[in-house]
């Protein structure tokens, strides 16, 4: 007869069979777990092992593990990591900005601020579209705006959403705000240094990250790994001019289209221009699956703490279900964007 083990959480408690995986148990028991890859790569189900004993999902010289990949050997005692409330608020569209040819920057105003920590996302509906996730940012310039969130929405031709900005979509147009989603956010108090790696819009909360990073400790080490596909679509450079201000902080800016305008900004991807991780590290990631998930992975193997925000083209419902229960998403963990 197998062995029953009492698993305990803060957010509930439930019986799972020695040898089950615990990401499945606790899901099959009710218990929902913030997951996304399911391989022990993206980071989002990593739990604090505090009292008992797991085969697998382990990470040596630390107390978390991988719940998508431990299976319960005795009793557990764990703890999740505590983030805001989900919570859905209306609010109105307050201003749009070109911020470079394909990308837009826009103004959401809300009856009250939103709390949700640096790197997390929202999902928006403005009235009459479908809704789509996007992930509030720092102010390029200046400073916050109370009950103000600022997103960095990439403009497809065809999208179904994005084409409508500025043309139904406009100054004062209702939206749905909810969230706040997602386990790629900033984890304070951490002594070592900070990689941080962005593609595209990526960069929306990985300059949240930073900004939260530098407010933190300002001397600390950290490396911003920038990309855009053409030097046009490099957007983010007064951000890149703040941070740069700071003693310890190294910024990589990288396109992918060949130029020659400054030895300055890299000609490649983001990949080519990782420094070399190690365990001290706490790197996260942002902007197409197959560059975050190669970090995920290079960062596991130097046994560096990874976070990654993994943007997956929206598709059509029936696909969008699919990739749901590919990746174990409930209600789109996986971030899913605009396309088409
Ligand atoms: S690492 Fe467990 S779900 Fe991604």
């Amino acid at each position: 007869m197998r062995r029953i083990c009492k698993v305990r959480l803060d957010k509930g408690a439930f019986h799972a069979n020695c040898g089950d995986l615990l990401l499945d148990s606790a899901l099959l028991n009710g218990i929902e777990l913030p997951h996304d890859c399911r391989s022990g790569i993206c980071g989002a189900c990593r739990l604090r092992l505090v009292e008992g004993k797991v085969f697998g999902g382990t990470q040596e010289g630390s107390d978390m593990i991988y719940a998508c990949q431990a299976r319960v050997v005795s009793d557990l005692r764990l703890v999740t990591e505590s983030v805001p409330d989900t919570v859905s608020l209306p609010a109105r569209m307050a201003e749009l900005t070109k911020l470079a040819p394909d990308v837009i920057g826009v103004k959401i105003e809300l009856p009250r601020p939103l709390n949700y920590l640096p790197g997390q996302y929202c999902k928006l509906q403005f009235r009459g579209f479908p809704e789509r996730c996007y992930s509030p940012s720092y102010p390029l310039e200046g400073a916050p705006e109370r009950g103000v969130l600022q997103f960095h929405l990439r403009r497809f031709p065809n999208g179904a959403v994005s084409a409508a900005l500025g043309e139904d979509i406009r100054a004062g147009h209702r939206v749905r705000v909810m969230g706040p989603f997602g386990s790629a956010h900033f984890r304070p108090n951490h002594a070592g240094r900070i990689v941080l790696v962005a593609s595209g819009t990526g960069f929306a909360p990985m300059w949240s990250v930073a900004a939260a990073a530098i407010t933190e400790e300002p001397r600390r080490e950290l490396i911003f790994v920038v990309a855009a596909r053409k030097l046009r679509s490099f957007y983010m450079h007064a951000a890149l001019c703040r941070l740069a201000l700071f003693p310890n902080v190294t910024i990589i800016p990288v396109v992918a289209e060949p130029h020659h305008v400054t030895a300055a900004i890299r000609v490649g991807r983001p990949l080519d221009y990782l420094p070399m991780l190690s365990p001290d590290d706490m790197v996260y990631a942002s902007g197409a699956p197959t560059m975050t998930n190669e970090i995920a992975r290079l960062a596991k193997e130097a046994g560096a703490a990874c976070y990654t925000d993994p943007f997956v083209p929206n598709v059509m419902p029936t696909e969008a279900g699919l990739i749901g229960r590919l990746f174990g998403g409930r209600d789109g963990s996986r971030k899913l964007l605009e396309v088409a």
